[in-house]
């Protein structure tokens, strides 16, 4: 594979409403970020994948887009987006758009004028279907619940939208549409951006009809003819978030020579603690095992013919210090240590989403009222017309609700945790007064310093990069062990993946030196070798 510079890099996700603010006016900006940026040089990182910042109505928080070249007011304007791209290239840290193209705003010109009438030059834009018997064309149903199928009562007809009813979806089968979309891409390429992360990107080659939404048959088409009308031209990166992808569908993405994206962000391992074949709010406990399983699948299956983000975390999904971690403030820091070193030892290219460099966790609410986000807010509504109770309701959306990642960024301890001094848009996690960026700077054991060392451990070491992966011990119901390789060198990671005591019944192999670990004054001989609550080592060995 030749090599790259976004495979040996690390990525940091903003999300921009909960980063910093800079006017208090309660909502994150860019000028925030620009005030950040040399706290993130320091982490080590070197791409920034932004969140949306463009023109919306907010929906969906951003991902219903109005006008894809101007900057949401809120957020500040296209010069401060201008001076972020230049301020983050002094620090050698590049920007990764958000690209969200799957769908629109309803409040996107081309839909206004759409749904204006049949003839309407836009109309082809959208996804529109005749009432069936007077109902939904048929039975797809919307990611954020209720049907897919929104009637415009101008037309009579149905329009699609796979999330919510603001935002419709484009109909990737008009040339004219896909023309619009390499446009809006080349403007901000233009701009120096580093790249794009393409927003359920496996979805735009649909079929309504068929009902099939994901991997449709026309979807590598489309983005071979996006690299070539695009970014092809440009040494950047992108990602692709794929939902449904195997490590097969992912080498169609990803592998060089078929020239279309740079890298996969799946999801495989995300849904290990649901219930099969229903939804992220049916929960059932992880499955270790299957967790090392399908991690390690991924590891080996890619070979040097694709290439996968390493994630835990982000926007969407919950803390993964109180999902698979411990929130406990005893456990806090071992397990976040713990679940990092797993992941950034692996192969891949490593997300860090903001606030998981300090340990944040979840924020459970008692009442619906406390809740921003559409998804849970529709997801409630469903569940209490079909009968569940809000106490049940309200359990799911504590554990896996994506406000949870949403909480506004814990600065320092002072008033709104150095977010906002006005009203912040979405209240803080109460710990902030305890667990906060400027503490963690303070301490050179933190959970910040940690995954600093993890991101210079990348940086410093190819075998972190492209060594071989080798699981060990994969039916051992506490411990996840791996090996990773290169020419003559060879490192284990070992991690108790829980809050007990476990000892090691592997082979024994002679130890070389101690890379990093999360207790001090780790044991060295892995004969009658014990790994303490949530402890990880990194052995280099002979
Ligand atoms: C995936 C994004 O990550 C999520 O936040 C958004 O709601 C949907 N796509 C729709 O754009």
């Amino acid at each position: 594979m030749e090599k790259k510079w976004w495979q040996d890099s690390v990525i940091y996700q903003i999300y921009p409403r909960s980063f910093q603010d800079s006017n208090d006016d309660g909502i994150g900006d860019l000028r925030g970020i620009i005030k950040r940026l040399d706290y993130l040089e320091k982490l080590g990182i070197d791409a920034i994948w932004l969140s949306p910042v463009y023109q919306s109505p907010n929906d969906d928080n951003g991902y219903d887009i109005s006008d894809y070249e101007s900057i949401l007011p809120e957020f500040g304007t296209m010069e401060d987006m201008e001076e972020l791209i230049a301020e983050g290239k002094k620090r050698n840290i590049k920007f990764i758009m958000d690209l969200v193209v799957n769908h629109t705003s309803d409040e996107h010109p081309w839909f206004i004028e759409a749904k204006k009438s049949k003839e309407n030059p836009y109309r082809d834009y959208y996804i529109w279907r005749d009432p069936v018997d007077g109902k939904e064309p048929n039975d797809l149903q919307s990611i954020f619940s209720g049907s897919a199928w929104e009637l415009d009562e101008t037309t009579g007809q149905y329009y699609l939208h796979l999330f919510s009813k603001k935002q419709p979806d484009l109909n990737w089968e008009n040339p004219a549409v896909q023309q619009e979309i390499w446009k809006l891409m080349n403007f901000w390429l233009k701009k120096g951006i580093g790249g794009f992360r393409m927003d359920v990107i496996d979805l735009v080659g649909k079929i309504p009809d068929q009902k099939i939404t994901g991997n449709g048959p026309r979807l590598h088409e489309y983005l071979k003819k996006m690299n070539q009308e695009t970014f092809g031209k440009y040494d950047v990166m992108t990602v692709g978030e794929t939902w449904g992808a195997t490590p097969e569908i992912a080498k169609l993405y990803s592998n060089p020579d078929r020239q279309e994206l740079s890298m996969v962000f799946q999801f495989e391992h995300i849904g290990l603690d649901e219930q099969p074949g229903k939804s992220k709010w049916d929960y059932q406990p992880l499955d270790f095992i299957k967790l090392k399983r399908v991690l390690s699948k991924w590891q080996t299956e890619l070979g040097n013919e694709g290439w996968n983000s390493l994630f835990w975390n982000n926007h969407d999904l919950p803390r993964i210090i109180s999902r698979w971690g411990n929130d406990s403030p005893e456990y806090r820091e071992l397990s976040g240590k713990m679940l990092a070193t797993l992941l950034h030892l692996m192969k891949g290219t490593p997300y860090i989403y903001q606030g998981e460099e300090i340990g944040m966790i979840n924020t459970p609410v008692s009442s619906i009222e406390e809740i921003d986000d559409i998804e849970s807010i529709n997801m409630y509504q469903e569940r209490i017309k079909q009968g569940y109770e809000s106490k049940d309701i309200l359990k799911s959306i504590n554990r896996k609700g994506r406000d949870n990642a949403r909480r506004p960024m814990q600065w320092d301890n002072s008033l709104n945790g150095g977010f906002t001094k006005g009203k912040p848009w979405l209240s803080l996690n109460e710990s902030y007064t305890e667990l906060n960026v400027e503490k963690a700077l303070a301490d050179p054991n933190s959970i910040f310093y940690y995954y600093q060392q993890l991101i210079t451990l990348r940086k410093e070491n190819p075998l972190v990069v492209w060594g071989d992966y080798k699981e060990l011990l994969p039916d051992d119901p506490h411990l996840f062990v791996y090996e990773r390789s290169l020419a003559n060198e060879k490192w284990l990671v070992m991690a108790n993946f829980y809050n007990k005591s476990a000892s090691y019944h592997g082979e024994i192999q002679e130890i070389d030196k101690v890379v990093l670990s999360n207790y001090p004054n780790p044991q060295q001989n892995l004969v009658g070798m014990t790994l303490k609550p949530y402890e990880v080592i990194v052995f280099k060995l002979k």
